[in-house]
This record gives structure tokens, sequence and C-alpha cells, in this order.
């Protein structure tokens, strides 16, 4: 299955990635930790995008689609991927439409994740995530034992940079006014599923997997 993510910034989109791909065993791709990873490894390309996502902005268009193309293009994509956090602008919705096609396939499903700003709040504000295997805690809804460590492998929890109050305004921003128009992108292809993401992290796996279900997944 060839499916895409979309919701707001803290919407659970991470956090929810993992279940389902390993329910659809496809890979799942992010781009927000392709660039985090290019960022921690000091390439060109994180030196280039550090800078927007400090401030909260998207990268520009140009950069993160080059960047999914080489991604699709590794064997492990062939057969199907989750997409968490592309696209997020209509044009790289087009590009990405466009890449496919050149593939002879198209996306199945668009699955959106429906929470409000307040919650979005509440949820970066507590989120920490794990160095050594990325594991998505939270420090009043999924809390670690200890604060700094991850119960599943030990290594060190960190604070996103761009979790701090400004910037969460400002993705909150960018979110309304570049991805929020891809609803309609997807509604008018028939491809959109919107389901309520709020409530215990485990219903809102089971919601998506019904959805999923209902269209073959
Ligand atoms: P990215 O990493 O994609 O960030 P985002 O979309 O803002 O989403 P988040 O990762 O912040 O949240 P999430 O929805 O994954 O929520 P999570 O599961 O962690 O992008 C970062 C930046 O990179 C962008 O701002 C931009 O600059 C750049 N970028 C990336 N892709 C780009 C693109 N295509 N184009 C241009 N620029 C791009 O959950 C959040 C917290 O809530 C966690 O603590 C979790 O434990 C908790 N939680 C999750 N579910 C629940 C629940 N049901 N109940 C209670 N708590 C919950």
């Amino acid at each position: 299955m060839r499916l895409v993510l979309v919701g707001p910034p803290g919407a659970g989109k991470g956090t929810q990635a993992e279940f389902i791909a390993a329910h659809l065993a496809v890979p799942k791709i992010s781009t927000g930790d392709i660039l985090r990873a290019n960022v921690s490894q000091g390439t060109a390309l994180g030196r280039e995008a550090k800078r927007y996502m400090d401030a909260g902005d998207l990268v520009p268009d140009k950069i993160v689609i080059n960047m999914v193309r080489d991604r699709l293009a590794e064997p492990d994509a062939t057969d199907g991927f989750l997409l968490d956090g592309f696209p997020r602008t209509v044009p790289q919705a087009q590009e990405l439409d466009s890449m496919l096609a050149d593939l002879g396939v198209g996306l199945d499903l668009v699955l959106e994740l429906i929470v409000d700003d307040d919650e979005v709040i509440r949820r970066l504000s507590g989120r920490r995530t794990c160095r050594g295997c990325g594991k998505i805690w939270h420090m009043e809804f999924d809390p670690p034992t200890h604060p700094d460590v991850c119960d599943r492998c030990g290594g060190e929890l960190f604070q996103r940079d761009d979790d701090r109050p400004e910037t969460i305004a400002n993705r909150l921003r960018e979110y309304a006014d570049k991805t929020a128009p891809l609803i309609d992108f997807y509604g008018a292809q028939g491809k959109l599923v919107g389901i309520d993401a709020t409530g215990p992290v485990e219903d809102v796996t089971v919601r998506a997997i019904d959805a999923l279900r209902s269209y073959g997944g």
C-alpha cells in the first residue's frame, strides 16, 4: 500500500506511523526525520534546512522533493511506503503524483489525523524523543520512567528545538497556509480519509487501521 499521513504538527503522525508501517509491512519515510539526520550529521542539505526548521518554516519544496525522489528510488519502497510529513504543499503533492506516475503506480490513500490546536500545543510542549532509537515519548501522556532516559533502549531523551512555544505557533500558521490545502487536493482525488486523532494512542491506532482495512490495507 502507498499511504500518506497528513495532519498538523503534533497530531501524532510519527507515533502512529510506526504502528501503521509495521501493520502494512512497508517502510516509514519521514521527511522530518531525514532532515533532522542531515542536520545532526552537518551535511550541506542539513545546514541549508536548519534555518527553516529552527524558525518553524517549511523547507523549500525543491530540497524536499529531491530528497523524497531519492528515497523512493530505494528498493524497500518498491512495493509500498508510508510517507509521514510529505507532501506538505500542493506543489509537493503534484510532484509526488508525477514521480509515482513515472513508476506506473499511484497513491492508495491519504490518512488525515484530526486534532485541534490546543491539543497540538499540549502534545508538542511535552514531547521528548530518544537520540538512540527515535522512540517518541510524552512527559504527561506517555512518560518514561526516568525523565532523560529511554525505557526502550536506554538512550538519551531530548526536546526538539522547534518545540518552543513561539516556533510551535509559526508551525501551526505554516500548516494552515500551506499544508491544509492538501485536504481539498486529495479530497478531490477521492483519496482522503480523516480520523479523530484524540484520545489514547492505542485507540487512534485502531481507528487508523480500521480506516485502512476499509480501503484494502
Ligand atoms: P516534522 O518532523 O514532520 O514535524 P511536524 O509535522 O511538525 O510533526 P511533528 O513531528 O512535530 O508531530 P507528529 O505529528 O509526528 O506528532 P508526534 O507523533 O511526534 O517536520 C519538522 C520540520 O521539518 C518542519 O517544521 C519543516 O521545517 C521541515 N519539514 C519536514 N517535512 C517537510 C516537507 N515535506 N516540506 C517542507 N519542510 C518539511 O506526537 C507529538 C507528541 O504527542 C509526542 O510527545 C507523542 O508522545 C504525543 N502523542 C501522540 N499521540 C498522542 C495521543 N493520542 N494522545 C496523547 N499524546 C499523544
